[in-house]
């Protein structure tokens, strides 16, 4: 009900402003910088102060970033934990120093640490749900095409874990599927255009690319082209994210699919926390909801991608 104590976490008082620390991971892609947009966005908006920011592809970074803004005493930090271990910490000097702490579009491994615990909680999309939709689009759709080469995101980050979990588990309770190799493009385009290639050379009968996200989606397809096959027809290229640029290849024919991982996080974020400071309950888990895109809709869902 109303106003129940949660547990020991930080109290945050209801004031009329905050100043609130947003931990980004990095600003290298679309998806990081529509997200840091909706939250900055949101902010101006409340007239709230936001202190941002950019760990640049480092969880060590990431880790002083947070230090960093428990030292300048912001009143709530959103953490977008970069790998799922070596945030813990951070997550934890934050409590002690009583600050709350709230998770944002990525998690932390939760047999170490718990939402209303730890942090307040885990706003985000359920990743292996998004990987089992990919899986279950193949099922239906990919009928004469069944080699399976998989680009994972950044090793041991929640995203990259979700979204393998649940492809692997939907095409192998699917059958007739053959994931001939999985491996680590650390969500970027040019690794991903790497090891695409690497792998499409140890598998040339490979006919299926799942990719974690946009990225690593847009250098498999560089990298089909550099060895002469057409994506979209010799090989399918599904991909997470859904941003603009992917939503327009689908609508062209390069890209076959993509389950969005919806990056507008502003209003959900700080809706949360006057939720929190109100005394209202937190879900231990604030989902986020993510559209799908494939040929039947790209066209007309293209203007409103990110
Ligand atoms: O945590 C969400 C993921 O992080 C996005 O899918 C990816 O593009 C980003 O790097």
């Amino acid at each position: 009900g109303k106003k129940e104590p949660m547990s020991d976490l930080p109290p945050l008082a209801k004031k009329d402003t905050y100043k609130v620390g947003f931990a980004q991971v990095e600003a290298n892609n679309p998806w990081r910088i529509a997200q840091t947009e909706s939250m900055k966005a949101e902010a101006a908006k409340l007239g709230y102060q936001l202190v941002y920011t950019d760990a640049q592809s480092s969880a060590a970074k990431q880790v002083s970033d947070v230090n960093a803004m428990i030292a300048q005493g912001v009143d709530l930090i959103f953490l977008s934990p970069r790998e799922e271990k070596p945030l813990i910490p951070a997550v934890r000097a934050a409590k002690d120093a009583g600050i709350p702490v709230v998770l944002l579009d990525r998690s932390v491994d939760l047999a170490l640490a718990k939402p209303g615990v730890d942090y307040v909680t885990f706003i985000g999309s359920d990743f292996v749900m998004q990987g089992q939709r990919v899986g279950e689009w193949l099922a239906k759709n990919a009928k004469d095409k069944k080699k399976i080469i998989q680009l994972e995101g950044t090793a041991g980050s929640s995203p990259a874990m979700g979204r393998k979990k649940g492809f692997d588990d939907a095409v192998k309770a699917a059958g007739g599927f053959e994931i001939v190799a999985s491996r680590s493009g650390d969500f970027s385009r040019d690794k991903g255009c790497q090891v695409a290639e690497a792998l499409l050379k140890a598998h040339p009968g490979a006919q299926l690319i799942y990719a974690h996200n946009d990225e690593m989606a847009f250098g498999a397809i560089a990298a089909l082209e550099s060895v002469g096959k057409i994506p979209g027809k010799d090989v399918l290229v599904l991909s997470v994210d859904g941003g603009k640029e992917a939503v327009d290849a689908i609508s062209r024919g390069k890209l076959a699919a993509a389950v969005e991982c919806n990056p507008r996080f502003g209003p959900i974020a700080f809706e949360t926390l006057k939720r929190y400071a109100a005394g209202d309950r937190v879900a231990s888990w604030v989902k986020v909801t993510d559209k799908f895109f494939d040929a039947s809709n790209a066209a007309t869902e293209v203007a409103g991608a990110y």
